[in-house]
C-alpha cells in the first residue's frame, strides 16, 4: 500500500504537522492532515505496526477537527473524522446485495477433502489444480460497496438476497478504509465481502465489561461482532474494537468494459489487468488498496495433497492466532476456472470450507452454586459433570446472573451445549429441553447472602443480586486478592491461595493488614521456608512504591478499571484530592460517566474506606501523583525515551520509572519527537527505524544511567 519511500515521507509530513503552527494554506494543512491520519489508521489497524504514539495521533486528528470545524468546506466524506457518525443515527433500512451471498459447502476430513477435488478436477478437466487456503474467519459476514474509490454502503449478510445497511457502524472500523484507489485497477463500482471479527482479547474485555456492568457475558467473539454490528449507537460501536478482513471479490463495474462480476473477473482482462486473474491477486488488489485482506495467513498450493497437509498445519496453529478461526476455506485459484465450475444456488462449488474440530460439547449441569465477588454480586456457578473440550476439562462455568438462568432455561439435570472459543472462558450456549425427562429442578436463587446470611438486595436497572455487607467476609478476601493481584498492586508470590490461607488463620483481615503482616507466624506454617517468606516481606515492600494509578485501581472501586484509575491519578496530586472532588467534577474527566461519578464519591464518603486509606498512608504507600511533582523539576524534563531489546541491569519497568522521576516522558513508537532509544540486547525494528531518524539518539543501557546520574 505504501513504498518505503512514502513511509518514510508521510512520517516526515507527520512531524511537521506536529509541530507547526502556520495556519497559512488551510486547505493543503487539511489535505496533508488526511493523507497522514489515514496513513497512521493503516499502520495501526491494518498493519498492527504504529509509528506514532496514541496521543501524537490524537493531536493530529484533533487539529483536523478543529480545522474543519472552522472551515467546514474542507470537509470531504473519506475524511477521518467523519467515521464518527452523529449518535442514534442507524437505521437499519433493508438493502438487496448486488449479488447473492451464497454460503459455503462444508468438510470435515481429508476423505472430504478428496472427493471435492475429484469433482473439481472432472468439471474442469484437468488432473490437478492450483488453490488458495486461507482462514474461515469466525465473525460475522459483510459486505462493502464502493464508488468512484468512496465507501458508499455497508450491509449484513441477511438472508443472502437482502441485508441490512449497517454503513454507519461499518465506518467505525478503522481497518475499513472510507476511500480506496480502486479507480487505479480501473474498477469505478466494486462489492467485496469479509468478516468482522472481534480478537480474543477484546472479547475477553467487553465481556469482562458486561458482568461489570450486570449483564450476562456472551458465549464467543463472534456473537459479539455481530451483536455489535447491530448496535444503535454508532459511538458504542467505536468502542468494541472491531476488526475486519476482506476475502472476497464479488462484483465489479470496471470503467471502460462495464459489469463484471466476481465469476467473470478474469474477463476484466479487458482493462489489461493481469493483476486480476486469480484468487489470490484479488487478495493482493484488496491489501494494496488498504484492506486487510488474508497476505500472511494465506496458502497458494497445487494438488488436494497438499491442501490436507496445510489445513491440519494450521489447526494445530489455531490457538496460536489472536482471533477465532473456524476452519480453512479452499478456493479454486484461476478465477476463469471458477468461473467454469459454476455455483449451486447454495454455494459456489469452487469453494468449500474444512471445518476445525468443534469446541463445542454436550455435558449435565449438575449442581448450582453461588459466589460472591469483591462488589458483593452474587454469581451463579454452575457445577458440571466434567466434559473435554477443546484439550481442556471443563467442570464449572459461571451463569451470570437470574435473568441469565432464566433466558438459557436451565435446570439442574438439564443436559447442556457448552462451547469453548479458544483461550476464552467457556459458556453455556443452551440447554437442550428436549432431552428432559421430568427429574430436573428450577434453579433457586438465594434470599440471603450464602457467605454472611444477610439479606441481598437488586437494583431495579441490574440484573446482578447484590450482598451490601461491606464487612462480608467473602468480600473482603476477594477485595484483598485484587488488591495483590498482578494489574493492582502486583505483589508477587502473595496471590489467591496465601490470601485465603492467610485469611482463614486470622493472620490477614483486611488489605491494611497486608502491611503488617506477621512473618513470625506465616513462618511457622507449611510450605513458607525462609526463602519464600523473604520474597514475600521484599514483594510487599516493593509494593509501597506502585504508582497512584495502580493503588487506585487496587481499592477495587466499583467501575474503576485500570484506565479510569489512570484518569484520576492524572487529575489529582494527592489520593485525597478525590474527597474533594463532587460528582459533577468527576463526570468531567475523561470517560467518567454517571454511573462510575457515583460510585467514586459513595467510596471517598465512607468513613470506613478513609480510615482504611490513612492506614495505607501511614505505611507507606504512594499516595501523591510523583509523575506531576518531577516533570517540572527532573533532569530529563522535556525528553522522551524509548526501551527496546533486553536490558543487563535494569527491568524495563524500572528504566521506565527512572527516566519518569526525572521528568522524562516514555513514549510508545519510534518517530521524531523521540529523543532518546535505549538499546538492550537483541533489539529489534524499533532500532532499524530509529536508525532512519537522525535526531535520535541511540544510547546503550550504561549511557542511560550515566544520563541518569547526572
Ligand atoms: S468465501 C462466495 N472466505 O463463512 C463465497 N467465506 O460458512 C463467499 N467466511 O458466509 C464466502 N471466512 O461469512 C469465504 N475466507 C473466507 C471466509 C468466509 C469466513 C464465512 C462467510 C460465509 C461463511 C460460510
Amino acid at each position: 500500500m505504501y513504498s518505503a519511500h512514502q513511509t518514510l515521507q508521510l512520517n516526515q509530513l507527520t512531524n511537521q504537522l506536529l509541530q507547526s503552527t502556520d495556519e497559512k494554506n488551510i486547505s493543503q494543512k487539511s489535505e496533508s492532515l488526511k493523507q497522514v491520519l489515514r496513513f497512521h489508521e493503516y499502520r495501526y489497524y491494518v498493519l498492527n505496526d504504529p509509528l506514532i504514539s496514541d496521543y501524537e495521533y490524537d493531536q493530529l486528528y484533533k487539529l483536523l477537527e478543529k480545522l474543519e470545524k472552522e472551515n467546514p468546506q474542507l470537509v470531504t466524506k473519506d475524511s477521518p473524522t467523519q467515521r464518527v457518525g452523529s449518535s442514534l443515527n442507524n437505521s437499519f433500512e433493508t438493502v438487496q446485495h448486488l449479488v447473492p451471498m451464497l454460503s459455503l459447502e462444508n468438510s470435515y476430513n481429508a476423505d472430504d477433502l478428496i472427493d471435492w477435488d475429484r469433482k473439481a478436477k472432472e468439471l474442469t478437466g484437468l488432473n490437478s489444480i492450483e488453490y488458495c487456503i486461507e482462514p474461515k474467519f469466525d465473525g460475522a459476514s459483510i459486505s462493502l460497496i464502493y464508488e468512484n474509490d468512496l465507501l458508499v454502503r455497508a450491509a449484513t449478510r441477511g438472508d443472502g438476497v437482502e441485508g441490512e445497511d449497517i454503513t454507519n457502524n461499518i465506518k467505525q472500523i478503522r481497518s475499513i478504509p472510507l476511500s480506496a484507489p480502486f479507480s487505479e485497477y480501473g474498477i469505478q463500482q466494486i462489492e467485496i465481502r469479509g468478516e468482522v471479527i472481534m480478537s480474543k482479547k477484546s472479547f475477553a474485555k467487553y465481556n469482562d465489561w458486561l458482568v461489570e456492568q450486570g449483564s450476562s457475558a456472551l458465549a464467543n467473539p463472534r456473537n459479539a461482532a455481530s451483536g455489535s454490528l447491530r448496535m444503535k449507537d454508532p459511538k458504542e460501536v467505536a468502542r468494541r474494537g472491531l476488526e475486519a478482513f476482506l476475502y472476497h471479490v464479488s462484483y465489479y463495474v470496471s470503467r471502460e468494459s462495464g459489469v463484471g462480476s466476481q465469476e467473470s473477473i478474469h474477463a476484466s482482462s479487458s482493462t489489461n489487468d493481469s493483476r486480476l486473474s486469480t484468487h489470490d491477486s484479488s487478495l493482493r488488489m484488496l491489501w494494496e488498496c488498504g484492506f486487510r485482506s488474508p497476505q500472511k495467513e494465506k496458502l497458494v498450493v497445487r494438488g488436494i495433497d497438499e491442501v490436507i497437509k496445510h489445513v491440519h498445519d494450521f489447526e494445530e496453529m489455531r490457538d496460536t492466532l489472536p482471533y477465532e478461526i473456524d476452519g480453512m476455506v479452499v478456493k479454486v485459484n484461476e478465477f476463469a476456472l471458477q468461473e467454469k465450475m459454476g455455483m449451486t444456488t447454495h454455494h459456489p462449488r469452487w469453494a468449500i470450507a474444512f471445518k476445525f474440530k468443534a469446541r463445542q460439547a454436550t455435558t449435565k449441569l449438575m449442581n448450582v452454586e453461588f459466589q460472591v465477588g469483591r462488589t458483593g454480586a452474587v454469581t451463579p456457578v454452575a457445577k458440571l459433570n466434567p466434559v473435554a473440550i477443546g484439550g481442556v476439562t471443563v467442570s464449572s462455568i459461571s451463569v451470570h446472573n437470574e435473568d441469565y438462568i432464566k433466558e438459557k432455561d436451565l435446570k439442574i439435570g438439564d443436559t447442556v451445549l457448552i462451547e469453548r472459543a479458544g483461550d476464552v472462558i467457556p459458556q453455556i450456549v443452551k440447554s437442550l429441553p428436549e432431552l428432559r425427562n421430568g427429574t430436573e429442578v428450577d434453579i433457586d436463587f438465594p434470599k440471603d447472602c450464602p457467605v454472611c446470611k444477610s439479606k441481598l438486595f437488586k437494583e431495579e436497572s441490574e440484573a446482578v443480586w447484590r450482598c451490601i455487607n461491606i464487612e462480608c467476609e467473602a468480600q473482603v478476601v476477594e477485595r484483598i486478592i485484587h488488591f495483590v493481584s498482578k494489574d493492582a498492586m502486583d505483589i508477587k508470590s502473595f496471590g489467591e491461595a496465601n490470601v485465603r490461607k492467610f485469611y482463614e488463620l486470622k493472620l490477614l483481615k483486611d488489605i491494611p493488614g497486608i502491611y503488617h503482616l506477621a512473618f513470625d507466624a506465616v513462618g511457622k506454617l507449611e510450605g513458607f521456608g525462609k526463602k519464600s517468606i523473604d520474597n514475600l516481606q521484599a514483594a510487599i515492600e516493593a509494593s509501597k512504591q506502585q504508582p497512584l494509578n495502580r493503588l487506585i485501581y487496587a481499592l477495587g472501586i466499583r467501575f474503576v478499571g485500570e484506565t479510569t484509575a489512570k484518569t484520576l491519578a492524572n487529575a489529582i496530586e494527592n489520593l485525597f484530592d478525590l474527597q474533594n472532588k463532587t460528582e459533577e467534577e468527576l463526570k468531567e474527566l475523561e470517560d467518567v460517566g454517571v454511573k462510575v461519578a457515583q460510585s467514586i464519591f459513595q467510596f471517598f464518603h465512607n468513613q470506613q474506606n478513609i480510615d482504611m486509606l490513612h492506614e495505607l498512608e501511614r505505611s507507606g504507600l504512594q499516595f501523591k501523583n510523583e509523575k506531576r511533582e518531577t516533570v517540572a523539576a527532573g533532569g530529563l524534563a522535556g525528553q522522551t525515551f524509548l526501551f527496546t531489546g533486553t536490558l543487563a541491569k535494569l527491568k524495563r519497568s524500572e528504566a521506565e520509572a527512572l527516566a519518569e522521576q526525572q521528568g522524562g516522558k516514555i513514549v510508545s513508537g519510534v518517530s521524531a519527537k523521540l529523543n532518546y532509544l535505549v538499546v538492550g540486547e537483541d533489539a529489534g525494528s524499533k532500532l532499524e527505524k530509529a536508525k532512519k531518524i537522525n535526531t535520535i539518539k541511540i544510547i546503550t543501557e550504561d549511557e542511560f544511567l550515566q544520563l541518569v546520574n547526572q
